[in-house]
């Protein structure tokens, strides 16, 4: 019997069949799940799509046929042309890396006139960047590794209450009061703490009211936009970035980012109320990866971990960066369960295992001699974890024809039924490939 014990019950099940009810997608490992696929096969069903947290530091990938797009910061829907899609509250958003990812996606014909900004979120400043790479640098060997993308930094300073929103990016009078003000502090702290160049007031204020001018025509308070949304009973679709595995709460800190990745931060993201949210979907990624640095207890530093990486082309979509590659954590993934209660899951990329004679699944950790199978909020408990492995059956045979569920392989079945059993949650969705038709679906009687 499969080891970690499922957080849902079956009767919990549910898949998406009443469009229409506003739904919720996030990732339940470490990011890089395949979320954007997921996000962009559900479009069409969807009124709207809207990002909650994270900022450019995501990298989410659609392919459609040859064409391959990378949205960091505008929703994975925006594919769909005429969609509506909401750059919420709840992201630190750099203006320079909207406008370039506006400008890229119409060079490739893509319509973004359905792209919305909320006035309430943070922008990313040019200090933030600066930073970000300083403080790691300062970190030495215990570095986050992250994407320097000023994060970190942007989310501090809105805690902090002397953030840079949307709203005073607007208002040239504001956003030169707020810039003069906290520049005289972030430049002490350059110079002082860092011993680097402080940065130009004149050439940021310049800047960041040119990307304003620019950006005008996308910026809405968004929370009577949502509540008019609601009202006329619209559908909307959340769409995640990251991981639960990196969330601020319940990821493996500090190698976490810096928002509430998990279901929780989706309401405060958005201005959706909690009770409008009516269904979770976790993506799962049918093995585990994560980029940067940090405990991860099954990875695979190996041939097992290369031939995952090439086969999955395992480099990261934001940084280009080698991602690690390990067997799936069941530990970690009934935690990430625990806290997100998923209805339905999509498991990603089950092709990239297909060439694998056995698989193995993590089903409790072992630490001081005692099996333990709850997730450890202790880095250095994770640090000295030893997995414990059920093993499966590979099924060796290409699966990236398959469209039903119900037609893979028996052993691809059973390693699914597993996924399935530590997140309490069936699947709806299992991917077989990058493109955008490589879905395998559940069919009624599958
Ligand atoms: P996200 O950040 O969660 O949206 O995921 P990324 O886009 O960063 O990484 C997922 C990668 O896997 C991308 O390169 C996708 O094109 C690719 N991908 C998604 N689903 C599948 C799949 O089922 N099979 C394979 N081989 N690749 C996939
Ligand atoms: P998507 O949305 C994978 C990781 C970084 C680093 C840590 C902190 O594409 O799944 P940050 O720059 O956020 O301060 O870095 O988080 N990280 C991601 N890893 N996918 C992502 O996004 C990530 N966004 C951040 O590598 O370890
Ligand atoms: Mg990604």
């Amino acid at each position: 019997m499969f080891a970690p014990r499922r957080v849902g019950r079956r009767d919990n099940y549910g898949m998406v069949k009443g469009m229409g009810e506003n739904l919720l997608v996030l990732g339940l490992q470490w990011g890089d799940e395949g979320k954007g696929k997921v996000i962009d096969a559900l479009s069409g069903d969807f009124d709207v799509v809207v990002r909650f947290q994270g900022g450019a530091n995501a990298g989410h990938t659609v392919q459609v046929k040859e064409e391959k797009f990378v949205l960091h910061l505008i929703p994975s829907g925006i594919l769909h042309p005429g969609k509506l899609c909401i750059v919420g509250n709840g992201v630190v958003v750099d203006p320079q890396c909207l406008l370039e990812e506006i400008d890229g996606l119409e060079a490739r014909g893509i319509d973004v006139s359905g792209l919305i900004l909320s006035d309430r979120a943070h922008v990313v400043m040019p200090y933030h960047k600066v930073l970000d790479s300083l403080r790691e640098a300062a970190l030495g060997k215990r570095k986050i590794a992250t994407t320097g993308r000023g994060i970190g930094p942007c989310y501090a300073d809105k805690a902090a209450r002397c953030g840079v929103r949307v709203v005073d990016m607007m208002r040239p009078a504001t956003l030169r009061r707020k810039l003069k003000e906290v520049l005289a502090a972030k430049n002490k702290e350059l110079v002082q703490l860092y011993g680097a160049e402080p940065i130009e007031f004149a050439e940021v204020f310049a800047a960041y009211e040119a990307y304003a001018e620019r950006l005008k025509p996308y910026v809405r308070d968004t929370v009577p936009l949502v509540r008019d949304l609601l009202e006329k009973g619209k559908s909307i679709l959340l769409e995640g970035a990251q991981g639960t595995m990196l969330d601020i709460n319940f990821g493996t800190y500090p190698y976490v980012t810096s928002s509430n990745v998990s279901a929780g931060g989706a309401a405060v993201g958005t201005g959706i109320p909690p009770n409008r949210i009516k269904r979770v979907m976790g993506v799962v990624k049918a093995y585990s990866s994560r980029v940067g640095a940090g405990p991860f207890p099954t990875e695979q530093d190996n041939d097992i971990g290369k031939t995952i990486r090439e086969r999955g082309h395992e480099y990261g979509s934001t940084t280009g960066r080698p991602r690690r590659c390990g067997w799936l954590d069941g530990v970690a993934l009934r935690h990430a369960a625990s806290v997100n209660a998923p209805d339905s899951i999509a498991v990603m990329l089950m092709d990239v295992l297909s060439v694998l004679a056995e698989l193995k699944v993590c089903v409790a950790y072992k630490l001081n001699g005692q099996e333990i199978e709850n997730f450890p909020a202790d880095p250095d408990h994770l640090a000295e974890a030893e997995p414990v492995y059920e093993t499966f059956e590979g099924w060796q045979t290409d699966i990236s024809g398959v469209r039903s569920i119900d037609k893979l392989p028996r052993a691809a079945r059973d390693y699914l039924a597993a996924v399935e059993e530590v997140t309490g949650a069936r699947a709806e969705m299992v991917s077989v490939g990058p493109e955008r038709e490589q879905i395998a679906r559940r069919t009624c009687d599958g």
